[in-house]
């Protein structure tokens, strides 16, 4: 992605350490994190210096590589075994974490007893999965914009871009794509309370792009289908069950329903890596719960009645009948085929 006129990845790897955008600061500074341990990285995912789930997968799987680096010889598997665990338990809900840990980990498994060769292989393997992840999101960005019509209005929600993946994003890669093909879209931004990934990242990757659009906040979409204003959605995901059910940010349910409703089509855009071929159907999808303090505070200021507890759920489930179809590198597929394709 562009950032004031200079090509970056959302994270990457670079002579022993990983380098990510710090996305808790974008818009208003733009400023780089170095890490050298997988704790350091562990931390960074939990705290969301880094966020999105093809982008935790890769930042994960970077943490990997510290840890086959770092791992002492006599106790290199459970070095191992136990930063995959560290990891993975950062957040619960994108699989794509889960993904790329547990690559890296394998791959270096396979070449124990000879650890420097295993380290080596474990970085290269952090290396590969993050550029497979970065191809299929342009992949499926050119699929993508082939279902956007000239002048499209697009709502999105969330922050499905360049920053939530290696590179190029998931809705917004379609968004980028169409824009290039110059189809003169219009994108209304949902703001995403409580931590306004939509307001925050998307607006200021649209903006970099110049890709016209405006933020409204996450009640107004109604107000805008029932103007006739929203011609689809697109949205990212967390995770895609086997029957096409699927987790994306909190609000992202209501927006489907209200798609179904006016009659507009919903898509879903998502590399290979948040796929749960294990996971049925959208009940067993686990759901991070964050703290309240995230929607009791803002800057540091109370604006929440203090004595009042608040539920702060990050992610929703919306159901298959409500998906029109899933936007992957191989194409666009009905939710319930989408995750059998791969299966078979
Ligand atoms: O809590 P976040 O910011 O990590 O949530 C991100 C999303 O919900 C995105 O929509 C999702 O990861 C898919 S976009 C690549």
């Amino acid at each position: 992605m562009q950032i004031n006129g200079k090509e970056y990845r959302t994270v990457w790897f670079d002579s022993g350490q990983v380098l990510m955008i710090d996305q808790n600061k974008i818009p208003h500074e733009f400023a780089l994190k170095e890490y050298s341990t997988y704790q350091e990285v562990a931390t960074a995912i939990r705290e969301m210096t880094v966020r999105g789930a093809p982008a935790i997968g890769a930042a994960g799987a970077f943490g990997m590589a510290l840890a086959a680096l770092a791992a002492p010889d006599h106790k290199f598997r459970a070095h191992l075994r136990h930063a995959r665990q560290e990891l993975i338990s950062t957040r619960p809900t994108a699989i794509d974490l889960s993904i790329g840990v547990q690559y890296v980990y394998e791959s270096a498994l396979k070449f124990i007893p000879d650890l420097p060769h295993a380290r080596q292989v474990a970085v290269l393997a952090a290396g590969e999965f993050a550029n497979k992840s970065a191809e299929d999101c342009l992949e499926l960005g050119w699929i993508g914009a082939e279902l956007i019509q000239p002048g499209a209005r697009i709502l999105t929600h969330c922050n499905a871009g360049a920053l939530a993946t290696v590179d190029h994003g998931t809705a917004l890669s379609v968004i980028r794509c169409a824009h290039k093909q110059g189809k003169n879209i219009f994108v209304y931004v949902a703001e995403t309370r409580p931590r306004l990934q939509g307001a925050r990242l998307t607006a200021f990757e649209l903006e970099q792009e110049g890709i016209p659009h405006a933020i409204i906040t996450d009640s107004a979409g109604g107000f805008y289908f029932w103007k006739k204003e929203i011609d689809l959605v697109i949205t990212g995901a967390d995770r895609i069950c086997l029957n096409g059910d699927i987790a994306n940010k909190i609000g992202t349910y209501e927006k489907a329903v209200l798609a179904h409703a006016h009659k507009r089509p919903f898509y879903v855009a998502a590399p290979d890596s948040t796929f749960d071929l294990s996971c049925a159907k959208g009940e067993d999808i686990p759901i991070e719960i964050r703290s309240e303090t995230e929607i009791k505070r803002i800057n540091g200021k109370d604006i929440a009645n203090p004595g009042s507890p608040a539920l702060n759920p990050a992610f929703d489930i919306t159901p298959a009948k409500y998906i029109t179809g899933i936007i992957t590198p191989k194409g666009v597929f009905s939710p319930q085929k989408a995750a059998q394709r791969i299966q078979s």
